[in-house]
């Protein structure tokens, strides 16, 4: 039965780390990774490509229940075609941001997100992994850091890909996007009653994996 399989959930905002730390404690684990972000993202891409009005909910929910996504080695394929580049851009993930406040986008990715709980168990990072997709999680994570250290890492990000970019610009990115995700009616992006606090501003991403892999040790003292 798939309540029986452990889920672990990581939410929080953009730029947190969280795609970085749930890699990191499902590698520890060996279990399944679920980006959900990469879903919003693919839709809107998939929308975008398809001149879909992005303010249109229900046209766009169309688009992400006939999404033909795959993963492969931590690359997304979109029909036959390798779309991880595109999906990383800061325009994706704005456009992402836009579709995802869509109560029918939500609804059509849902099942999408469920289908990732796989035994030996599940890492799932987003919004609203521990507030709606994955209520009975058995440990949450609310990740959050500073925007000054969430600005200042993605431009690292970027400028180590050969992008160049400029911080007080992306801060306020990130900052629109936050707004955008915490004050949409449709799962706001809020931590879950019984989720865990972790501020890793001042924290690197080895004390962050430990701290995660302490709790769930705790929450499941004989696994
Ligand atoms: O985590 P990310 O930057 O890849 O997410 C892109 C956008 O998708 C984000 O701004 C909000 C949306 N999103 C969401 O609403 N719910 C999720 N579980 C994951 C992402």
């Amino acid at each position: 039965r798939s309540e029986d399989i452990p889920v672990i959930t990581i939410d929080g905002p953009t730029a947190s780390g969280k795609g970085t730390l749930a890699d990191q404690v499902a590698h520890a684990l060996g279990y399944v990774i679920l980006d959900s972000g990469s879903l919003y993202r693919a839709c809107a891409l998939a929308a975008h490509r398809g001149e879909v009005d992005l303010d249109d909910g229900e046209a766009v929910a169309a688009v992400g229940a006939n999404l033909n996504l795959s993963f492969k080695n931590g690359h997304v394929w979109l029909d036959e075609e390798d779309i991880s580049e595109d999906l990383r851009r800061e325009a994706t993930g704005l456009m992402a941001s836009q579709v995802a406040a869509h109560p029918a986008v939500r609804a059509a990715l849902n099942q999408l997100q469920l289908d990732f709980r796989r035994l030996p168990g599940l890492v799932a990072d987003g919004r609203d992994m521990g507030t709606d997709v994955f209520p009975d999680a058995g440990l949450k994570v609310f990740l959050t850091a500073s925007a000054a250290t969430r600005a200042e890492r993605r431009h690292k990000q970027l400028i180590s890909k050969g992008i160049s970019a400029n911080i007080e610009g992306l801060r306020q990115d990130l900052e629109a996007r936050d707004a955008r995700d915490k004050n949409r009616a449709a799962s706001p992006l809020h931590p879950a009653a019984d989720a865990k606090m972790l501020d890793n501003s001042a924290q690197s991403i080895e004390e962050s994996t430990q701290r995660v892999l302490a709790w769930w040790a705790q929450t499941r003292p004989f696994a």
